[in-house]
């Protein structure tokens, strides 16, 4: 399948060795719609993207400091260049796609300092049809053992835009609610930031297959000129070279129509493909769990009368798992390590000692006579090198009793990141290079034993599922919990904002379902800031190969009509289509259930209500549906009355319209069953 052919462009290196390019190089996407132009002038290395012939980011530089060595930047020749054409369609072991094409137009380009034993590394630049990457590829006797004290690459933005972003280099990672602001008011922003320019393109910027370097946060310098700005380690190194290096791809997702980047494979594109083999052990699914108690302050994690993981309440968690189809019963607060103050403190967590009134062998027989498996909890509360030590039994613990995934958890509420060495510790950023090797060390320490890992708290999704399927989804952004506990909560825009940035990134466990929204008793002052249909919409919407069932089982048991819609709907697809999208105020997919026939459609609106319509055209041509729509009552409104929801059924075709109306704050979820023919 692979066809892969190679146009040397300027192989006269031998003739003009030691000429600087006159010409710019460029490389443009299959269909000719985008251009990235690579110049190297007396002022340094700059490249520019254009789309249809207009600018989209203007001369922009390229380069590094380093701690020790001269920068690297000014005074480079492009000595070589490639250019080649890939198209290939690669399988996904589980995703919101089966099938991907990867097609695209490739630019290398080898620069080169003046002088005899100048510096010489690889740009590489990829160009689509819905964006482009481009990275910086050193050998071995490129930089050697260096550190990067800055990365200089910075996107120049050709024209003013609207901006939505969350800030970074603060204490709470990724858990911001967005902002929108002119692109220029932006200070320094978390990835993906998406943006709409004057002229109504919609672009986004962020980075794919960041391993072993450090994350990048977008820093502005002056007008529309910002700058890769890598999270550094605690000593101020930005990245810690040791040889051979492959940056990650610095991302633009550009495209016409906001639907446009939802639909983007892109960021997956630029990740290599999986390296674990047969991942037939990863399994997407749906759960439920020991959770949502701790965080209305029911039960607690650790020991007492509320302990929520005993062995007698995670037992009914597994019958109603098994009675209702849920494959996995999350527990978390099982182990010895939560007494005291567990989110200021990283070396308390024992990760293979269960608290006495947790029977781990006799619940691990439980559940695997019901068909449930038990996933497993790993709350690191920073303390790495503590988690990192116990890895291994850790994991052998799990492996023993059965538990094929595992959630960790990063919380850090004392600052960041704690690495300890030689009996000192160091506080690190939750998306520095460190962080990102540690989570490819649990990525493979799990994968040997069959784990997949689910991580809170992470270093942000960069595609690199693809390579190492069994990460199986992730937080990194503000989910269901801020409704518990969180001042203010997630207001009703805030799930209409992240399909068009932190999902773009990748799946999100953001633990969808929760049906009493208000919860009086238990939380007074917070309470769910959507309409009980858009807790159902969401299950398609925000994308993840797991989803919890996050409520308390006897929520569900309350309302069985609205509860059917969670046990149908799946969680891993082969086809996904985005339907209608406006960032921040509405989104809409359609998605067809993996290994099945039938389709299902969510779709969610800000605190305004709406009717969009939308034509059934995705559905498979000929064939009959039964739509199984969940609304919101014509008196819904997220604030004044919520539960109001219409259950109703329609036939329909491929040529059908369809209305979607939704209440303020509001949402819709619909299967569509297909009938036999
Ligand atoms: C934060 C996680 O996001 C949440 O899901 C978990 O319950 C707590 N940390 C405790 O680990
Ligand atoms: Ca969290």
């Amino acid at each position: 399948m692979h066809k892969v052919t190679g146009i040397a462009l300027a192989a006269g290196v031998a003739f003009f060795s030691n000429a600087v390019f006159a010409e710019p190089v460029s490389v443009s996407s299959p269909d000719g719609s985008l251009k990235a132009t690579l110049d190297s002038g007396a002022d340094g290395l700059v490249y520019r993207v254009e789309k249809n012939g207009v600018p989209v980011i203007e001369n922009s530089e390229l380069g590094f400091v380093f701690r020790k060595a001269a920068p690297f930047g000014k005074g480079l020749k492009i000595a070589q260049t490639e250019t080649t054409s890939f198209d290939d369609t690669w399988e996904q072991p589980w995703g919101e796609r089966q099938f991907v094409r990867n097609h695209y137009n490739e630019l290398k380009a080898v620069v080169k300092e003046n002088g005899a034993d100048g510096r010489a590394v690889t740009i590489v630049f990829r160009v689509y049809d819905d964006g482009l990457g481009f990275r910086y590829v050193g050998g071995d006797d490129a930089f050697g053992e260096a550190e990067i004290m800055d990365e200089l690459t910075e996107f120049t933005f050709a024209e003013p835009a609207t901006a939505w972003w969350i800030p970074s280099r603060e204490h709470n990672r990724y858990e911001y609610i967005y902002q929108e602001t002119p692109l220029a008011d932006v200070t320094i922003a978390h990835t993906p930031i998406t943006m709409r320019t004057k002229s109504g393109l919609y672009v986004s910027l962020h980075e794919a297959a960041l391993l072993d370097y450090s994350g990048m946060s977008l820093l502005k310098k002056e007008g529309r000129t910002f700058e890769a700005d890598l999270s550094p380690w605690a000593d101020g190194a930005k990245v810690k070279l040791a040889g051979a290096f492959k940056t990650p791809w610095r991302t633009l997702q550009i495209s016409d129509e906001a639907t446009g980047l939802l639909d983007s494979s892109l960021i997956l594109n630029l990740n290599e493909p999986n390296r674990l083999g047969d991942v037939s052990w990863v399994e997407p699914g749906k759960y439920v769990g020991i959770w949502w108690g701790m965080h209305l302050a029911l039960n607690t994690w650790g020991s007492g009368p509320k302990h929520g993981a005993t062995t007698e309440e995670t037992k009914k968690y597994l019958d109603f798992a098994s009675k209702y189809g849920f494959k996995g019963v999350l527990v978390e607060g099982w182990n010895e390590g939560w007494d005291g103050d567990w989110f200021n403190n990283w070396n308390l967590m024992n990760f293979t000692t269960p608290y006495p009134d947790f029977n781990f062998p006799e619940l691990a027989e439980y559940a695997r006579e019901r068909g449930v498996r038990i996933i497993g909890h790993h709350e690191t509360s920073g303390g790495v090198t503590n988690y990192e030590n116990q890895l291994e039994d850790a994991f052998d613990l799990y492996e023993k009793m059965g538990v094929r995934q595992v959630k960790t958890g990063y919380v850090a509420d004392a600052g960041e990141i704690a690495r300890e060495e030689d009996g000192k510790v160091f506080q690190e950023w939750h998306d520095g290079q460190y962080m990102s090797r540690h989570h490819e060390k649990v990525l493979i320490e799990a994968a040997k034993r069959k784990i997949s890992i689910n991580s809170h708290e992470p270093i942000k999704d960069t595609g690199l599922r693809r390579t190492y399927p069994n990460w199986i989804s992730r937080e990194g952004a503000r989910g269901m919990e801020y409704n518990a506990w969180g001042s203010p909560p997630n207001p009703p825009s805030h799930t209409a904002i992240i399909p068009f940035t932190r999902m773009l990134s990748g799946p999100m466990d953001f633990t969808p379902g929760i049906f009493d929204l208000l919860y009086e008793k238990e939380q007074p002052d917070n309470r769910v800031q959507t309409t009980l249909t858009k807790q159902l919409a969401l299950y398609v919407v925000l994308y993840s190969p797991i989803q919890m069932a996050a409520d308390l089982p006897h929520n569900y048991e309350a309302r069985m009509d609205a509860f059917q819609f969670i046990r149908d709907v799946p969680t891993d697809w082969s086809e996904s289509h985005a339907l209608t999208g406006d960032i921040g105020k509405h989104a809409t997919f359609a998605r067809k259930e993996r290994g099945g026939n039938d389709w299902y459609l969510g779709s969610v609106t800000n605190e305004e209500a709406r009717t969009l319509t939308v034509s059934l055209d995705f559905l498979d041509e000929g064939k009959r549906y039964e739509a199984q729509i969940y609304r919101d009552g014509d008196d819904a409104d997220w604030d004044t009355n919520p539960y109001s929801m219409v259950i109703e059924k329609k036939l329909v075709s491929a040529s059908d319209t369809m209305k979607l109306k939704m209440a303020a704050g509001g949402g819709i979820a619909i299967r569509f069953k297909a009938l036999a023919d």
